[in-house]
């Protein structure tokens, strides 16, 4: 029998959780937004105005749709389309009926960290685009990485869209990147969605709406320590707080107590105490200029090979190929 190694906890949440909330200053990880009520008010954050993103990414991918099929497939070899955090699939949605279009050989690999999400992806695919076959992974972008070395002889397009990378420091984002890199054959593409930076008020709008939607979002993951690891977190004694660094282009999101208080996590067996205006750091979402792509890029021994903007200038999907 292979040995275990030996571990307090039962899952990586119980872990991060317990790392998080005892260290200091506090942080939880936005990976854990993505229960089955954080998939739904991401959703309805997409759908806001406020949250120009998506929009951006959508006008991209229609406006660019025949000139990305084309690259996608000028070797005419079969190719797995992997995308790293589908989410709903709704912009992907928009290639796979074009590739379908135009008989394009290819399978869909989407993976996400929320099975809900990629169940509620395959069910709508089967109804809008029958023909597209697909096999969903649940995992994190680390895990998924896995998954793509298992698929090593095959040509690879890879996407990340929504600028997800977003959410890695980075150092992290180029440690992500070059392990992708190590995974990519000389025919293989990588696709990315980077947010740009603005505006610095259209970017705290998009992250602090008047609805309260970013709010519950960012406090779902209280909700989930709540349900999943009995805790008793009120939520409306802690505040959503967005700052943005025009300098860094890193927008970081917070939950702030609104007061001395007490919480505990009976699952965790702790007792977690905050001062007033303690804060927990909950989300990085990095914006991005051309020369820190062109940086992270080169770092991770990737190079350019063309780059799409929508039609405002608020957003870029850059395409990769390994030097
Ligand atoms: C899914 C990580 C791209 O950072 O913009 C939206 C998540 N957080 N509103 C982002 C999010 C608050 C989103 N990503």
């Amino acid at each position: 029998m292979q040995e275990q190694t030996e571990t307090l906890f039962d899952t990586q949440f119980e872990e991060e959780v317990h790392i998080g909330l005892t260290d200091y200053p506090k942080h939880l990880s936005s990976k854990y937004f993505y229960d089955e009520k954080g998939d739904k008010l991401f959703q309805d954050i997409m759908n806001m105005p406020e949250y120009y993103l998506t929009d951006a990414e959508f006008d991209i991918l229609s406006t660019h749709t025949d000139e990305i099929t084309r690259l996608f497939s000028k070797d005419e070899k079969h190719f797995n389309l992997i995308e790293l955090g589908a989410g709903d699939g709704k912009k992907t949605k928009i290639l796979l009926q074009n590739l379908i279009d135009n008989k394009i050989d290819f399978n869909y690999l989407p993976i996400d960290i929320s099975q809900h999400v990629l169940d509620q992806l395959s069910r709508s695919l089967k109804i809008e685009i029958p023909e597209v076959v697909v096999e969903t992974q649940q995992g994190t972008y680390f895990e998924a990485l896995n998954e793509i070395a298992s698929l090593t002889n095959d040509k690879k397009i890879i996407l990340f869209l929504g600028s997800n990378i977003g959410n890695l420091l980075h150092l992290q984002a180029i440690e992500f990147l070059s392990q992708v890199q190590k995974l990519m054959g000389d025919d293989d593409l990588f696709f990315v969605g980077f947010d740009q930076k603005k505006d610095p008020q259209t970017i705290l709008d998009a992250y602090n709406d008047q609805t309260g939607i970013t709010a519950a979002f960012n406090k779902n993951i209280l909700a989930r320590i709540n349900s999943e690891l009995g805790g008793n977190f009120d939520l409306d004694k802690f505040l959503h707080w967005e700052v943005y660094d025009p300098e860094t282009g890193t927008a970081k999101s917070y939950l702030v107590s609104k007061e001395q208080q007490s919480v505990t996590v009976a699952k965790l067996g702790l007792k977690i105490n905050f001062a007033p205006w303690e804060t927990i750091h909950t989300e990085i979402s990095q914006k991005y200029d051309h020369r820190t792509i062109e940086w992270l890029a080169e770092k991770s021994d990737l190079q350019i090979v063309t780059q799409f903007t929508d039609s405002k200038n608020q957003y870029k999907n850059y395409v990769f190929r390994t030097v």
